[in-house]
């Protein structure tokens, strides 16, 4: 079975962005294939090292960021408030887990989205569906929604300028977040908790600070060296003319790197082991995770395992199941139980969003802070009982305030969702629910 990086035009491509500009396709895509990567594989040798490591139990991965990421989001408060968020979620997971955690942003990326309708209508009104930046733009209007294949080095553009500032930003002094005041932590206080919870809330808190304290206790330059901050990129591989236009060879290395991120996801949609997108990511040399819905067998889990990792290379394959809470117990402990019986090497993690999403009766999508919690609990009680290792979480989150998702201390109600309501896709967990979920996820790991 030959491969190359355009073997995948020779299967069914799900969820293909219907362009019709075949000539202004091949042109952006040329211009693509000659541009600088946006990572290097050095980074993605890294990457898959620790995942190695987390498949083993001795790390934890995070990995979080937009549902669907803009191009009007490239700003430099945007940016700095998901790292944040990001980077204190981690060093509360790295307390609760005892063991270093890797930060890997759904960002630099993010922009192509599968949608169930290519059509979208309002009001007797018909227009192209939204597909993600990449694609076209979010605005219901016919020249936004034109498929502009331009759009797809202007997401390379967008993806190299996020990136560009994220290291700047983790150069220069971005672990000044380690200090306890860039923590706004009152909220966990609540009267909507009740005071159990308040309690367990103050004493990891209390440990949080202390360690801290610690940290800065020890002087900047030594927490930079002992904690260098590191942040990988990610986003689901869904246009595949972007992800094949940067799929490179490298020198002094073997096979072949897609080069436009350190790991690329393959979606609960487009996971066929026949089509396109399994084809193209067999290829590549990077980790690569797949989401795991509630419609999986476990021989649908092992057909994919089959195809993206057949030697079971350490560190490569990353299955990111996504049941929802309350299909976790029975429909996750049968493809764990196969996985292992075959002795085969994932990283186990769980995207609790997807599985959890449903709409308000005024048509909002939203999710449910606790329903998303249940999913993780659920997830860490399924694994102990079959001996497997529950090694990472995928949340749909932002450093900004919005409403998006209901429940949590500030507990957000339907009625609230109207108040900031940002997302052009999924709902996301905002600032202090992402804060107050690591919390809960720390005391249950
Ligand atoms: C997503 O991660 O935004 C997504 C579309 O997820 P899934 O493929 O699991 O539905
Ligand atoms: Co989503």
């Amino acid at each position: 079975m030959s491969w190359s990086p355009d073997s995948w035009k020779e299967r069914p491509v799900a969820h293909a962005p219907p362009y019709d500009d075949e000539e202004g396709l091949a042109q952006a895509v040329a211009a693509l294939r000659r541009l600088p990567p946006l990572v290097t594989s050095f980074e993605v040798e890294q990457l898959k090292k620790q995942i190695a490591q987390a498949q083993r139990g001795e790390r934890f991965v995070l990995q979080g960021g937009d549902c669907a990421e803009t191009l009007d989001d490239c700003t430099p408060d945007v940016i700095t408030r998901k790292l944040k968020i990001l980077l204190q979620m981690s060093m509360v997971l790295v307390h609760g887990s005892n063991r270093p955690v890797t930060r890997i942003g759904r960002f630099a990326g993010q922009y192509a989205k599968p949608r169930s309708k290519d059509i979208e209508s309002q009001d007797g009104v018909e227009l192209p569906s939204y597909f993600g930046d990449l694609v076209n733009r979010a605005p219901f209007e016919p020249e936004a929604r034109k498929v502009d294949p331009q759009l797809l080095l202007e997401g390379y553009k967008h993806a190299g300028l996020t990136l560009n500032f994220i290291r700047s930003l983790v150069d220069s002094g971005f672990a000044d977040l380690h200090h306890p005041e860039y923590w706004d932590l009152s909220f966990l206080e609540s009267a909507h908790l009740n005071e159990e919870l308040r309690e367990q809330y103050r004493q990891t808190v209390g440990e949080v600070s202390g360690a801290l304290r610690f940290m800065q206790a020890l002087g900047e330059s030594s927490v930079d060296e002992l904690h260098r901050v590191e942040f990988f990129t990610s986003h689901e591989g869904l246009n595949l003319h972007y992800e094949s236009a940067q799929t490179r060879t490298v020198p002094r290395r073997e096979g072949w790197y897609d080069l436009t991120t350190h790991m690329p996801w393959i979606g609960e949609r487009t996971r066929d082991p026949e089509g396109a997108h399994v084809e193209f990511f067999r290829g590549i040399r990077n980790p690569v995770g797949a989401k795991v819905g509630p419609t999986a067998s476990p021989d649908d889990a092992m057909r994919l395992l089959d195809a993206l990792n057949p030697d079971d290379e350490a560190g490569k394959i990353v299955l990111i199941t996504r049941m929802g809470a309350s299909h976790v117990k029975d429909g996750l402990p049968p493809i764990l139980e196969r996985v292992k019986k075959e002795g085969r090497t994932v990283l186990w993690m769980s995207d609790p969003m997807h599985g959890n999403t449903h709409s308000t009766s005024s048509g909002r999508k939203t999710r449910d802070f606790d329903a998303v919690l249940q999913e993780v609990e659920g997830c860490v009680a399924v694994h102990r009982a079959c001996g497997t290792v529950f090694g990472g979480v995928h949340f749909e989150l932002t450093g900004d305030d919005v409403t998006e998702c209901t429940g949590g201390a500030e507990g957000l109600t339907e009625d609230d969702l109207e108040r900031n309501y940002a997302t052009v896709c999924d709902p996301r967990l905002n600032y202090r629910q992402a804060l107050e979920m690591s919390f809960r996820i720390a005391s249950a790991i």
